[in-house]
């Protein structure tokens, strides 16, 4: 396909041409410096880039988030680390070449959009840390995330959740209810935060989005998924974080969990 695509002055893409062609004076072309290509599954305001991205990292610091920062880098892609805390960073990710920090809390909006400038897509790890406050801050900074992304053009959005985000294609499930209430009861304010940021991604009918959501996480090598929903037989109760991020960059290329929610627990 060429590289050259149309938009029309709402910006969205229309059926692409081949060069040579007759420009057409209601038309709007733009010029894609790297290939992409229209999914006939996504909006069409939507242009899944291939090859190199730039993505923004959320939740960069945590011990998911770094090896989704690793597994991007590996993946050539360049990262921006927007992050409230960047003295966490480890020297090998801080100095690699292809990797940008921007300090910033969520709901910074000036921040966000220096960090949003030039990104085709953003990619976060955030989740409640153990003594999580009231009020929903990650919900609340979801929010300000999507109006940044918004005003930017980025449509695609990768989030960590978890099962207690219930999918209308869940059924029960002794084990995942299990986990789910004892989350409910134990770490309530985090439980409610990740359910409200479940809430906030699905309401925007402009986002690309995908939500993996994990089980158990633990450190082990197996970056071997598989996906699902609640109630399956095949699904089993822990995730290996690097099995996530590697999830995160395959899904990210291929997209093909656009707008779905499926758990991912280690084959
Ligand atoms: N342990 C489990 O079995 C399990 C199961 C399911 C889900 N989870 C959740 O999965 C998530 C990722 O796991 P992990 O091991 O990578 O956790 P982690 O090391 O605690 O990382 C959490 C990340 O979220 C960021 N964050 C949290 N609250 C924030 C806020 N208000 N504003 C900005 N950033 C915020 C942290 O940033 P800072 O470094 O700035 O604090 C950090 O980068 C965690 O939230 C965890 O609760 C855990």
């Amino acid at each position: 396909m060429s590289n050259w695509l149309s938009t029309d002055s709402g910006g969205r893409v229309l059926p692409p041409l081949s060069l040579p062609l007759a420009f057409h004076p209601s038309r709007t072309y733009i010029y894609l410096p790297v290939h992409r290509h229209l999914s006939p599954e996504l909006p069409s305001a939507f242009v899944a880039p291939e090859g190199i991205m730039r993505v923004l990292v959320l939740g960069g610091t945590g011990a998911i988030g770094q090896l989704l920062v690793q597994e991007a880098l590996a993946a050539k892609h360049v990262v921006v680390i927007y992050t409230r805390s960047p003295q966490k960073l480890p020297e090998s990710i801080t100095s690699h070449r292809d990797v940008v920090v921007v300090k910033g809390e969520l709901q910074d909006e000036e921040a966000l959009a220096k960090a949003m400038e030039g990104v085709h897509a953003v990619l976060s790890a955030l989740g409640p840390s153990a003594w999580h406050p009231r009020g929903t801050p990650l919900a609340k900074g979801y929010k300000t995330v999507l109006k940044v992304m918004h005003a930017h053009g980025v449509k695609r959005l990768i989030a960590l959740g978890t099962p207690s985000i219930r999918d209308p294609l869940d059924r029960f499930s002794p084990m995942y209810s299990s986990m789910v209430a004892v989350i409910a009861t134990l770490a309530n304010t985090a439980y409610r935060d990740i359910v409200a940021v479940g809430d906030v991604i699905r309401a925007d009918e402009e986002l690309v989005w995908t939500i993996p959501r994990v089980p158990i996480l633990t450190n082990s090598d197996n970056r071997e998924v598989l996906t699902g929903y609640a109630g399956e037989f095949k699904m089993g109760p822990t995730v290996a974080r690097v099995a996530f991020a590697a999830f995160v960059v395959q899904e990210l290329e291929k997209n093909a969990w656009a707008r779905k929610a499926p758990i991912i627990c280690s084959a």
